[in-house]
């Protein structure tokens, strides 16, 4: 009832594991994919190792969290065996990787075998990388056109939210030939701690997830679903299957799940059965709801 082709790749459920969360190793990846995610996505992998910001690099703020963890991964070079080990689940695998420009891109993409890759353009609080790159359409067109070179994987672009027009941006990645764009990575916010004067955060400032910008997620797809002849993805701020279903009828084809996974690993499961029983008391199908709010 749920299952879905995207770009490709078949899905059991359009509901996927948000990059960043319980995905530094292949174990914690099959877990949530043997816990019924469609499909899993990796923390995001670079060029070397890095240990990130200094800590605090996640903090509780009202309706979700603020993290600056700054792209702490263990590079793609020592990555591929985690990949293997989550694929043992029968879920596709979903790469996501960054760079500071198209070669570092295109020489993760051309190495690593995954069954699609996500790019990192997004990440709003790593210098030189991610959101830094993502707000400009020429960088993002030759960075997604440099990928599809080097892979026959499909791409997907993760757009930042933290632009004047998202849409030029998503224009930019279907000009490269993007075969889906993902809306949105986290919202630059900060938070200062009152009683000391300074910004809680090691790194000051950083992004905003959870429930706070579900909202701003839904706009961005539902208008990327208009300007767009791709598929878009929804993530920001699911918690359970009516957040989910809001997504797919404001345009998206799939949807992540992050930040709430921290809470309940059982998350997917528990938004498929609710989405089934929706759909059937409604007498709905994906499809027919796939988009619905652009139809009425
Ligand atoms: C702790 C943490 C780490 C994250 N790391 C990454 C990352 O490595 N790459 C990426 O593209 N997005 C990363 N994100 C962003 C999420 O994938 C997602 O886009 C964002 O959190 C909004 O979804 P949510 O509200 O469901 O968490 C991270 C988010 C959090 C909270």
């Amino acid at each position: 009832m749920l299952s879905l082709a995207l770009t490709g790749l078949e899905l059991k459920n359009p509901l996927m594991l948000a990059a960043g969360i319980m995905g530094t190793t292949g174990g914690s990846l099959k877990r949530i994919a043997d816990n019924g995610a469609g499909a899993v996505i990796t923390k995001s992998l670079g060029i070397e190792p890095a240990s990130g910001h200094n800590n605090p690099t996640m903090v509780e703020v009202d309706c979700g969290y603020l993290n600056a963890m700054g792209l702490p991964n263990p590079s793609y070079k020592n990555f591929q065996q985690e990949i293997d080990i989550a694929a043992g689940a029968g879920t596709p695998v979903i790469a996501s990787i960054f760079g500071g420009c198209a070669l570092d891109f295109s020489e993760i993409a051309g190495v690593l075998d995954a069954d699609a890759f996500e790019l990192n353009v997004s990440c709003p609080h790593a210098w030189g990388y991610g959101a830094q790159i993502g707000t400009d359409p020429d960088l993002v067109e030759d960075i997604t056109k440099a990928v599809k070179a080097a892979t026959d994987a499909p791409v997907w672009v993760k757009l930042t939210p933290n632009v004047t027009d998202i849409i030029s941006i998503g224009l930019a990645a279907q000009r490269g030939g993007a075969d889906a764009v993902v809306a949105i990575n986290t919202v630059r916010a900060m938070a200062i701690d009152i009683n000391s004067g300074y910004p809680i955060l090691g790194n000051r400032f950083g992004g905003l997830s959870g429930r706070a910008i579900k909202p701003v997620a839904i706009k961005c797809v539902y208008d990327l679903y208009d300007a767009l002849k791709i598929p878009v993805i929804g993530v920001g701020g699911i918690s359970d299957w009516k957040d989910a279903i809001e997504f797919i009828m404001a345009g998206a084809r799939a949807v992540e799940v992050g930040s709430a996974v921290g809470n309940n690993i059982s998350i997917f499961k528990d938004i498929s059965s609710g989405m089934e029983a929706f759909l059937m008391e409604k007498e709905w199908t994906l499809d027919e709801i796939y988009g619905m709010a652009h139809k009425i």
